[in-house]
């Protein structure tokens, strides 16, 4: 049987954007939607021309987010998701919109600017029975997954130590004053939230240390740096974790690191065996039990996990990496809008960030910054 594509709107990812082409590519690997709307910038002659570039009629290209979720949602044929791939300051009105609409979203990290935006909005997905993805995108890497699924069947043992980085260095020098497009929002508190790196690159090492370890993030102590002149928001920091499992952290997120291009690692470690995986390596996963000499199991080879697997789309030895892993939460979110559409249960699994998974990132922003401005105290991350 055919299932028909979804139906699929965007929301910023117009000329010159950064993340919108991503999506886009993640959502055309596995056919299951087609991009039919969007209100890919605000200038309307930008949106006009960039929705024409990827194939949208110009009847459903749209200059204003609001707008475009009343007449979408009026349409027979109108939009049943939509990606939204604004400014962080944005996500929240957009999203509001689109699942006041009975839309279904798909919004890229942080959640919002404010922790009480995230709030209301896990509210009204309640209220709406709607689905929500957030795009923790690193979640769907094969071997990313061959390790969560590795300490949740006990090859570590119990978990004591968790080391996360996050490493670049295109915010070294004030670019944000030249002009160039994402560091201008990024390093205003306006448009970015009270994070800066933390926020842009932190949400993900804390999504990260949570999904691989199974564990979760009891508290903090946050020690932001802003060191580029004029920079208001942090653009480095060291932050010690405490798990719910007495397993001690450590996240050191900087866009400041002088030669680190997408340094994202994390190093696990348990009673019986450690495991690291790199986000600039992704296809291999190193395994070294206690006393025993390091294995490096493969995507596609030495991992055998079913997870792995089914995030596995080429033989080993192949590479796959960012777009594949997007691509992943992509079609376990399809699989989720057809089975909401169908009314039916979920017949596979789905390791798609959710609506939740977003409102603690931003708890994770809004207590990081609390414990540096109260000088470094440790916060609690309870609800
Ligand atoms: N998951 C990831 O790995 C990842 C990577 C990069 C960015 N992001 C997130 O994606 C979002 C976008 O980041 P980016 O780097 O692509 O930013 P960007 O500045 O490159 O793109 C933002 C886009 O939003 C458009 N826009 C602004 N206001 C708009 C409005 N009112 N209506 C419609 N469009 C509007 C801009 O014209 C631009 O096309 C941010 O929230 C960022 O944190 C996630």
């Amino acid at each position: 049987m055919t299932v028909a594509k979804i139906r699929l709107g965007m929301v910023g990812g117009g000329q010159g954007a950064f993340i919108g082409a991503v999506h886009r590519i993640a959502a055309r690997l596995d056919n299951r939607y087609e991009l039919v709307a969007a209100a890919l910038s605000a200038d309307a002659k930008r949106a006009t021309e960039s929705a024409a570039e990827v194939g949208i009629a110009s009847a459903r290209s749209y200059t204003d987010f609001r707008v475009m979720a009343k007449k979408e949602a009026s349409r027979k044929d109108g939009i049943e998701a939509v990606v939204i791939v604004t400014p962080n300051h944005l996500h929240f009105d957009a999203a509001r919109a689109f699942l006041e609409a009975g839309i279904h979203v798909i919004c890229d990290k942080p959640l919002t600017s404010t922790l009480e935006d995230a709030e209301i909005l896990v509210k009204l997905v309640a209220e709406r029975d709607l689905l929500f993805a957030v795009t923790y995108n690193y979640s769907g890497y094969p071997m990313v997954r061959e390790a969560r699924e590795m300490i949740s069947a006990g090859a570590l043992g119990a978990i004591r130590v968790i080391q996360i980085e996050y490493a670049q260095d295109w915010l070294a020098t004030n670019i944000e004053t030249t002009g160039q497009k994402q560091a201008t929002w990024r390093t205003d508190p306006a448009r970015a939230g009270a994070g800066g790196a933390i926020g842009d690159i932190g949400s993900h090492a804390f999504h990260l240390s949570e999904f691989i370890s199974g564990l979760e993030v009891t508290s903090l102590l946050a020690d932001l740096d802003a060191f580029v002149a004029g920079r208001t928001l942090d653009d480095n920091a060291h932050i010690l974790l405490h798990f719910n499992n007495g397993a001690s952290g450590m996240l050191w997120v900087s866009q400041v690191a002088s030669g680190k291009e997408n340094g994202l690692r994390i190093r696990i470690y348990g009673d019986k065996a450690g495991l690291e995986w790199a986000q600039e390596d992704p296809n291999y996963l190193q395994f070294t039990p206690l006393g025993a000499p390091r294995q490096i199991l493969s995507r596609g080879g030495a991992a055998t996990s079913a997870a792995a697997i089914a995030a596995t789309r080429i033989p080993a030895g192949h590479p796959e990496g960012f777009l594949e892993g997007f691509a992943n939460l992509y079609r376990e979110f399809a699989d989720e809008i057809v089975a909401h559409r169908d009314g039916t249960a979920l017949d596979c699994v789905s390791l798609v960030p959710t609506i939740e998974d977003g409102l603690k990132g931003m708890r994770f922003i809004e207590k990081a910054v609390a414990s540096n401005n109260a000088g470094n105290i440790w916060q609690s991350l309870d609800s």
